[in-house]
């Protein structure tokens, strides 16, 4: 007779491989992740993202996205960096998209979910002033039926700025009825910057009751803001927050409207740097 161990392994050889870093959520199976796994330095999973490349012509921002690796690279250890660099007076950057893209089927929920480090930005350090990486998500409907902003949808689900300092802000942006630009839901958590934590998106369409569904934004698990579909008001309103596909982005935008602008105390290269140890997309059983 074969030693037991011999007899399990085939079976454990049909179990999904699911990386370690990416975690289990009870009720919901991934539907798609990278925990970037590859060579230190070596570039992101090109089938996986989109890389912007140019500058994205919003809210003055004055960074230039680019592909290559010493703006945003693999660590080796099963994490992305995406590094903001001057160089000769340009701000240099980059920006990951999705190919995929995932929405809430009716009655289930979905999560968009990373675990992420930034610098520590308590007190608004000026050595980060005007640096701004986000997790979050548009629309898909931007990129496939030529839908515009707002009206395809935004979830900004993780943010920082020096202004922030050690404060997130989830927001939503859509369109109101009468084509106006609605950013008026957003809510705040304060969190220990300068480490890793997990940002997360809920959209819950369990409720047959559209009123009653929502999207709610978690940190390290705990739900901090929640937007109800009776918050929202309309039902067109809530179809293209809750009721459309989704693709995520990964991105350090520099300067402009939003962080204000960098000075000559601000850093360039890795200590600037957002660290990403795995996204996903899962949904409810
Ligand atoms: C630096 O920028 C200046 C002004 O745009 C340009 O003339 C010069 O060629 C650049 N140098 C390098 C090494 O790119
Ligand atoms: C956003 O939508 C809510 C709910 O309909 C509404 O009360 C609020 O005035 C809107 N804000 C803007 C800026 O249009």
């Amino acid at each position: 007779m074969p030693p037991i161990a011999a007899l399990l392994l085939p079976l454990w050889s049909l179990l999904p491989i699911i990386s370690a870093s990416v975690p289990m959520l009870a009720g919901f199976s991934v539907v798609w992740s990278d925990d970037f796994q590859g060579d230190h330095y070596a570039g992101v999973d090109t089938a996986k993202w989109n890389q912007f490349v140019g500058r994205s012509d919003n809210n003055a921002e004055l960074e230039f996205y680019t592909p290559r690796t010493n703006n945003v690279h693999l660590s080796g250890d099963g994490q992305v960096y995406i590094v903001p660099t001057l160089s000769n007076g340009t701000w240099y950057s980059a920006r990951l998209e999705s190919v995929a893209s995932q929405a809430c089927d009716e009655g289930r929920a979905m999560v968009f979910q990373a675990s992420l480090w930034v610098p520590d930005l308590t007190g608004s350090p000026p050595e980060f002033a005007g640096l701004w990486p986000a997790f979050w998500a548009l629309g898909n409907d931007l990129r496939t039926d030529g839908v515009l902003w707002p009206e395809c949808g935004e979830w900004d689900i993780f943010e920082a700025t020096n202004k922030l300092g050690d404060m997130n802000q989830g927001t939503l942006h859509f369109q109101n009825a009468d084509g106006s630009h609605n950013d008026s839901f957003h809510g705040r958590t304060v969190y220990t910057t300068g480490q890793y934590h997990t940002w997360a998106l809920e959209v819950d369409r369990r409720s047959s009751d559209w009123t009653k569904q929502a999207v709610t934004w978690y940190l390290d698990d705990t739900a901090f803001y929640t937007v109800t579909g009776a918050q929202i008001g309309g039902f067109q309103e809530w179809t293209q927050l809750a009721d459309r596909p989704y693709y995520i982005i990964l991105n350090m935008a520099i300067g402009g409207d939003y962080p204000g602008d960098p000075t000559s105390q601000t850093l360039s290269g890795f200590d600037a740097s957002m660290r990403v140890e795995y996204v996903a997309i899962y949904k409810s059983d």
